[in-house]
């Protein structure tokens, strides 16, 4: 079944920072035979870390999974939300101990292979084609009110970053894209050559964190002058002569980070979308969300924080106010970060830090 919603029009003439916010969003329900739950071979449990085996198809390592179910606690009977399906690993986690599933992703490819690979759970399991951040939109349209735990496992999969196609990776060469829903406007070509040089650079440093942003945008506005910048590699090429190449790490990481950030509208979705979500929990509840960078975890603490404390204070105050906006509760105020052996296994896990909130 397919249902699509379109709320806004993509106007070609609009201006990027306008597109930005423009997206056609279709919301797509699996329709599998009904299937049988039951623990998976495929996962196995090496010093204290739950592990998938490599498959064949590798598409995700699942971050941090014992965490994960030791917060969302999925058993039989809970309704959980899972706004980041990608390759199904921590939704397959929570349909194996007999949980039902609402899934969404906004890349058609990963509802495509985890649709497959969760085609067992049947009607258990709810594969949704959307943006998290209309999480309130995809339950209201399947007559749900409330779930019993959200999930967000932020930013790319491995298959994503992998794929030279997608154009997010500066290690292989390929097409300017890094939009995580192909059915979207704008993609990272668009901002490099349309952008002004200040725009740039405020995207480079305020979501890439990169010191030299201000050489970075001008070396992009002199070289789009010669000839637009239509691969991953023209513009690591670019972004080399400005940033010389110190220890391991690719001079164009950060930039390449700030650029997917806007492409795909990251920060404004986490904020919409870790509100919205608040709406959206029974009490007792849980929020998890995993993040893989700092400007993601300040904004997850910053809001956990401040919908968990019962009172406000400031210096200047005669007394602390009662806050309107208490309706958390932290297990823990200290992020969840990967132990050695998931990070000896999954390299890819070493920036991960999961949050985790119930609701009052
Ligand atoms: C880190 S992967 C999730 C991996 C997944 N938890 C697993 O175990 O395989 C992130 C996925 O979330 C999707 N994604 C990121 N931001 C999203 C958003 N705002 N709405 C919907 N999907 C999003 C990406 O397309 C990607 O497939």
């Amino acid at each position: 079944m397919i249902i699509s919603i379109k709320p806004w029009l993509e106007k070609a003439d609009q201006p990027h920072h306008a597109l930005l916010h423009s997206q056609s969003r279709e919301i797509l329900t699996g329709s599998a035979e009904k299937g049988s739950g039951g623990e998976n071979p495929k996962i196995k449990k090496q010093g204290g870390v739950i592990q998938m085996a490599q498959k064949q198809d590798f598409y995700h390592e699942s971050v941090l999974a014992q965490q994960v179910l030791d917060a969302m606690q999925p058993v039989r009977g809970k309704q959980l939300f899972d706004g980041t399906l990608g390759g199904g690993g921590h939704s397959e986690m929570f349909l194996e101990r007999g949980a039902h599933v609402i899934a969404c992703d906004q890349d058609s490819e990963a509802l495509e292979y985890a649709g497959r690979r969760l085609e067992r759970f049947g009607d258990c399991f709810l594969p949704v084609k959307g943006n998290f951040v209309d999480m309130d939109l995809i339950l209201r349209n399947l007559g749900i009110d409330l779930v019993d735990g959200i999930l967000l496992d932020l930013g790319v999969s491995s298959r994503q970053l992998d794929q030279a196609e997608r154009g997010f990776s500066f290690r292989k060469d390929g097409p300017l894209d890094m939009r995580m829903d192909s059915d979207s406007v704008v993609t990272a070509k668009d901002l490099v050559n349309d952008l002004d040089e200040a725009e740039l650079a405020r995207i480079f440093f305020e979501l890439g964190g990169e010191r030299r942003s201000r050489g970075v945008a001008a070396a992009i506005v002199k070289a789009r002058k010669e000839c637009e910048i239509s691969t991953t590699g023209q513009l690591a090429k670019i972004v080399a002569k400005v940033i010389p190449k110190t220890g391991s790490k690719n001079p164009a990481t950060k930039v390449f980070q700030g650029l997917r950030i806007a492409v795909n509208r990251e920060m404004e979705c986490l904020e919409s979308g870790i509100k919205k979500s608040l709406d959206l929990l029974v009490v007792g509840g849980v929020l998890a969300v995993i993040t893989f960078h700092s400007l993601e975890d300040r904004l997850v603490k910053r809001f956990l924080r401040r919908h968990s404390a019962p009172f406000l204070d400031r210096p200047e105050w005669p007394e602390p106010k009662v806050n309107a906006d208490y309706c958390l509760r932290l297990p823990s105020r200290k992020a969840i970060t990967p132990v050695r052996e998931e990070l000896q296994a999954n390299p890819r896990a070493r920036s991960a830090k999961l949050r985790v909130a119930v609701k009052l």
